[in-house]
């Protein structure tokens, strides 16, 4: 955390980007004012590892200003936005751990300076938080439970909870209707195309792209890119989300199959080396690769590095040259695309990811004797964000009628 003396200049231009970022995210401005009063997280220290942006600013401004004490650390080291994390420490007073491009080693020093502050809350995104505190339980004596941000962290919960092994109750946000639905699809569909355009500024128009998962986030980058004039081959191993995406309109291939006719490769899967050094042989050559599922594993990326010569063309874009004489680019060292040659999710859309945060959280703190497992987000929380988010919107929406209610509860069909 050494940001509060060297970085002026880099703070004041965080804190403009992060009161823009506000301006998109009301209903996390509405919780703010209906918060700033009650501090109803008074004396409660909240430990959060997330990607270090503009959105987790405001969710962090919220906690702060609802009486908590929150000390935050990256959930990725390409993710971390400098001048946000600077305006955080200098403005807000916010111990903030993580800087642009930190190693492997700094990364996990900046997860153990959260723990170490034994947390009441602990708001997670991939499950290097929580995992971290299930090694080293002597940092969870007042902890009362914590929140996951995304599938695959919910992955790992669900293992450890399975294995009886999860010591404390956690909230899977990811799961929330009003973020997976929203946060997932159309989030990740828009700024992969962004954080690939960014990268690259190539025509996708005209381009094959290969989208491996058809699931949330393979979904909205399948539309985008779509949508952009790409001709969109899936790959899946799921027969159901398979016949969706045939329905949607997409080919579906077998990676093996799909890597010889694709110009990008995108993977969002949650899953390991599903592409790997053997694919990528049989590819075209300037083939790009991206990836934006949570951890850098889709693509095997190891295997690259031992087999190519590797070059830097361009910020977030390295060429590898195979043996063959070969080339392919990988965008961001193969870590979440959108975060890191882009900004991540627009703040619209995190809006209700983190209006899901706040209010787990709080539901989290008033239910302090909840056993450990994983848990859905209260669907009352999920309804109040999707009405929240439509007032904000100015969207109406029309209500059932008793006639109506009684009909739809009853197993007697009118004729
Ligand atoms: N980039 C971001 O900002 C962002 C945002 C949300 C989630 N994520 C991450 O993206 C990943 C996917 O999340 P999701 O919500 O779409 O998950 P999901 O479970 O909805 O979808 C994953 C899909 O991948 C398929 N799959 C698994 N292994 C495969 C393989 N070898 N080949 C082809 N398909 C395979 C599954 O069948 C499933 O349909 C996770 O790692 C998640 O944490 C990233």
């Amino acid at each position: 955390m050494d940001y509060s003396i060297r970085d002026i200049k880099l703070a004041e231009n965080g804190e403009r980007r992060v009161e823009w970022a506000i301006e998109h995210m009301q209903v996390l401005k509405l919780l703010r004012t209906l918060y700033k009063s009650n501090k109803a997280f008074r004396g409660i220290k909240i430990g959060c590892c997330l990607h270090i942006t503009t959105e987790t600013a405001n969710l962090i401004i919220n906690l702060k200003e609802a009486g908590a004490d929150v000390f935050l650390c990256a959930s990725n080291p390409l993710s971390t936005q400098d001048d946000v994390a600077a305006y955080l420490v200098k403005y807000k007073k916010v111990p903030v751990f993580g800087r642009h491009g930190d190693d492997k080693k700094a990364y996990y020093q900046n997860i153990k300076n959260v723990m170490s502050i034994k947390p009441h809350l602990v708001v997670d995104d991939g499950c290097d938080l929580i995992s971290s505190l299930h090694k080293n339980s002597h940092f969870t004596e007042n902890l009362i439970g914590a929140t996951e941000e995304t599938t695959t962290g919910v992955i790992r919960l669900r293992s450890l909870a399975k294995k009886g092994m999860l010591k404390f109750p956690v909230i899977a946000v990811n799961d929330a209707d009003t973020k997976h639905l929203f946060d997932n699809r159309y989030g990740t569909g828009q700024s992969t195309v962004d954080g690939i355009l960014r990268a690259t500024n190539i025509l996708l128009s005209g381009k094959v792209a290969v989208v491996c998962g058809y699931g949330w986030c393979g979904k909205g980058i399948a539309k985008r890119l779509s949508g952009m004039g790409a001709r969109v081959i899936i790959t899946e191993v799921d027969p159901v989300k398979a016949l969706e995406a045939v329905m949607d309109g997409y080919y579906v291939l077998p990676i093996a199959e799909a890597s010889k006719v694709g110009d990008i490769f995108i993977t969002s899967t949650g899953d390991t080396q599903v592409i790997g050094i053997a694919h990528i042989k049989k590819m075209k050559d300037g083939v790009i690769l991206a990836n934006a599922g949570h951890f850098n594993v889709e693509i095997d990326i190891a295997s690259l590095e031992k087999s190519a010569k590797k070059r830097k063309i361009r910020e977030c874009l390295d060429e590898y040259t195979l043996p063959t004489g070969k080339k392919v680019y990988l965008l961001g060292e193969g870590r979440l695309v959108n975060l890191t040659c882009a900004e991540g999710h627009p703040s619209c859309v995190m809006d209700m990811s983190f209006a899901n945060q706040f209010l787990s959280l709080e539901y989290l703190k008033n239910h302090p004797r909840l056993k450990p497992d994983v848990y859905n987000v209260p669907s009352d929380i999920d309804t109040k964000v999707a009405k929240m988010k439509l007032k904000t919107m100015g969207i109406s929406i029309d209500k059932l009628t008793h006639q109506q209610k009684q009909y739809l509860t009853s197993w007697e069909t009118g004729t």
